[in-house]
């Protein structure tokens, strides 16, 4: 039998980062700036995933005791992956100003340095994330993630909290990583979108989803049903139509709905079909988070050629006023978020 070397010739993400062209991203920052950045992010998403895998083990279950700025009670998971973000993102000079769902105050980077064993440098972009979502499923041992958007400062700006309150068409790169049977980190930097799988043997994520494209229709839906009570009249009709749909042949649609947006999110964008978690009478602005949640999801939607709507309009332009807004969202392949529309009209 002949000697079968290991495949040293697959795409790693660190490779693809580093090669492919950020048309978007570089144009105007200093090169391979967004690169570093990338690869702490690629970092970050590893710490997290070990300590995912192992939450069950060694206490790191449960509730952490405090209650963050958008009411959520943080556990102990969402705690320790934002100080790991936190400090991983600090030190890697790139970043300007922080925004994370776990503090209530955007971080100017440069700014304090107390406690810090490094001096601390300031670079030129912002990333907004939510450290830890799904945290209502980590208990369960069900998927969760991490979500991230990153802008550029703007010229001239040494970072404020008008760098991060921009419409999501302003984002130059946006992703995430998801903790499931395996860690996938799902990336755009404006170009396509690229899935990669974390091999724990060698530490790396693997090239494995090359250029996702959502499938121009679906046969799944996912939705909190459980709040048909509070949703408006489109959103009880559009449900109703692929429920009991109208024609010959016609099949109603599958539910799935993890509650982990991360998770519905990256089915979505496999299976096709269509997201939702619309704003109701309930919730007037829904529940998902604009920068940290909604933005950047619907960025890698429609880099896979799907669509993303708060259902009156396309979330990537809304102005953010504050860094915690909520809005309403549905994302998902283009005819089907279209059909969901017309209820709208
Ligand atoms: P997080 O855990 O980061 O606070 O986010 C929770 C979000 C999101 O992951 C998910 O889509 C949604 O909450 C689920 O909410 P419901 O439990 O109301 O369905
Ligand atoms: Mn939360
Ligand atoms: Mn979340
Ligand atoms: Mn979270």
């Amino acid at each position: 039998e002949p000697f079968v070397p290991p495949p040293t010739d697959l795409i790693t993400l660190t490779r693809h980062v580093l090669g492919e062209g950020f048309q978007r991203a570089e144009k105007s920052a200093a090169s391979g700036d967004l690169t570093i950045l990338l690869s702490s992010l690629q970092t970050t998403c590893k710490f997290i995933e070990s300590m995912v895998r192992k939450a069950s083990l060694i206490n790191l279950i449960g509730l952490a005791g405090e209650t963050n700025s958008t009411g959520d009670d943080q556990k102990k998971l969402d705690v320790l992956s934002n100080e790991i973000m936190i400090n991983a993102l600090r030190a890697s000079g790139k970043t300007a100003v922080l925004v994370s769902e776990e503090n209530d105050e955007a971080i100017f980077v440069g700014e304090k340095k107390e406690g810090s064993t490094f001096e601390e440098t300031r670079g030129k972009y912002c990333v907004v994330f939510d450290p830890l979502d799904g945290s209502s499923n980590i208990d369960a041992g069900v998927n969760i993630g991490t979500i991230f958007g990153i802008y550029l400062v703007r010229d001239g700006s040494k970072g404020t909290l008008e760098d991060v309150l921009r419409p999501g068409t302003e984002m130059v790169a946006a992703g995430y990583c998801m903790y499931g049977s395996s860690a996938n980190l799902v990336l755009t930097t404006g170009n396509g979108v690229n899935g990669y799988t974390l091999d724990n043997q060698i530490g790396e994520f693997i090239l494995t989803h090359p250029n996702i494209r959502l499938p121009d229709r679906g046969k799944i839906y996912s939705i909190n049903e459980g709040n048909s009570a509070y949703y408006h009249e489109p959103v009880l009709k559009y449900l109703d139509s692929i429920k009991f749909p109208k024609g010959e042949g016609k099949k109603p649609y599958s539910a799935r709905y993890i509650g982990s947006m991360v998770a519905d999110v990256h089915r979505t964008l496999l299976y096709g079909g269509i997201f939702g978690y619309p704003d109701d009478k309930k919730s007037k602005n829904g529940k998902l988070r604009l920068l940290y949640e909604a933005f950047p999801m619907a960025l890698l939607t429609e880099q896979a050629g799907g669509v993303a709507t708060t259902g009156t309009k396309r979330i990537l332009e809304i102005q953010p006023k504050t860094i915690h807004e909520r809005c309403g969202v549905f994302l998902g392949s283009k005819d089907d978020v279209n059909d969901l529309l017309k209820f709208y009209q």
